[in-house]
């Protein structure tokens, strides 16, 4: 296959490319990338071995879309702004890459019949009370409640109505929250592991008792394997490894792993209107796709904990606190 990747800079992305040539080495990719703060070429050091070209390019510009998608099998849109406290202070380039751009790749999905994949989230469901035992699936309705998030569902409407309209070779997957290798430590855990070894307060978001349903990156790659080789046209692919933990538990296990005292925990105010509870139903891709998460939380943290540690220099020239 020919892929055009958009966004194969930042954390998923990235991830993404390794894993898709590791298991089809001879396919082409060809990696559009704006290269934002959140984009790192180191992502993807020694990647020239394979079929691989890198254009640094934006997907609100509809003639750089254009001219990629061309003479492609399928196109795979992670390219967005993707940080909620970013959306949060201001929110326009999240309207223009997160809608805008992928108004652009659905035009040029519209124009040359591509098979196309949007990479979207489930805070578009918006948050689950904290004592419930209820989880999002493919029929939850749709309640953004930050600028980010809101900017993601307008995509996914997007694509749905492209789907309904022209009947476009389209499949959307909202997947829970990643961890793993090359996320950009403004992100929970890496922050969190980076200043642990350098012993420096932990921010935590309020109570710390929000929770978040964890997967390990490459889980996630696989389940967007299975979607784009398998998935039905038209359909939404809700993706986790039922990994619901709450954040101030997930510090913890980073202090306990590196052999840190928890009075490095630093409780900071709450981000304005946080959502308090994400858990996901994944039981439609696991049935219809037959896919399923291979990594425990607890091996996927020390995976991702040896990752930053070795790498340390390479982020801390990143990190804020
Ligand atoms: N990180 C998560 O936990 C998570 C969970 C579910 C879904 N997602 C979605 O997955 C996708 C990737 O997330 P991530 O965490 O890897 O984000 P990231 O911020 O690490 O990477 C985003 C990449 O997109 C690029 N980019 C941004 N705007 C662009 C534009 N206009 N044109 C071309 N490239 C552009 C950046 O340079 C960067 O390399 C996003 O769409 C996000 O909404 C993320």
């Amino acid at each position: 296959m020919k892929l055009l990747v958009t966004g194969g800079l930042g954390f998923i992305g990235s991830n993404f490319i390794r894993y898709w040539f590791n298991k089809h080495s001879r396919d082409t990719i060809i990696n559009l990338d704006k290269v934002t703060y959140a984009a790192d070429q180191r992502n993807l050091i020694g990647i020239e071995k394979y079929n691989y070209t890198f254009v640094k390019g934006d997907i609100s510009n509809p003639k750089t879309v254009f001219t990629l998608s061309k003479n492609v099998d399928a196109i795979i849109n992670f390219a967005a702004e993707s940080h909620v406290d970013n959306s949060i202070l201001n929110s326009s380039n999240f309207v223009k890459s997160n809608i805008i751009g992928v108004h652009n790749l659905l035009e040029a999905v519209r124009k040359y019949g591509t098979r196309f994949h949007q990479v979207s989230t489930d805070e578009v469901y918006g948050s689950l009370p904290l004592n419930s035992k209820l989880k999002f699936n493919e029929k939850s309705r749709y309640n953004p409640r930050n600028p980010y998030s809101a900017t993601k569902a307008a995509a996914d409407h997007l694509v749905n109505a492209y789907f309904n309209t022209y009947k476009l070779p389209v499949t959307i997957s909202n997947c829970s929250n990643n961890y793993g290798p090359n996320q950009h430590p403004e992100k929970l855990i890496p922050k969190a592991i980076i200043n642990t070894v350098r012993e420096m307060p932990v921010p935590v978001y309020g109570s710390g008792l929000q929770i978040r349903d964890w997967i390990y990156v490459e889980d996630h790659c696989s389940a967007l394997e299975q979607i784009i080789k398998n998935g039905i046209y038209g359909e939404i692919y809700l993706v986790s490894a039922n990994g619901e933990k709450r954040n101030i538990d997930v510090i913890k296990s980073i202090l306990k792993e590196l052999n840190k005292s928890e009075k490095l925990i630093n409780f900071v105010n709450d981000r304005p209107g946080h959502d308090v509870r994400y858990a996901i139903d994944a039981n439609k891709i696991i049935r219809e796709l037959g896919w399923k998460p291979r990594t425990k939380f607890e091996k996927g943290l020390r995976l991702t904990i040896n990752h930053y540690t070795k790498n340390l220099d390479r982020y801390l020239k990143k990190v804020s606190i």
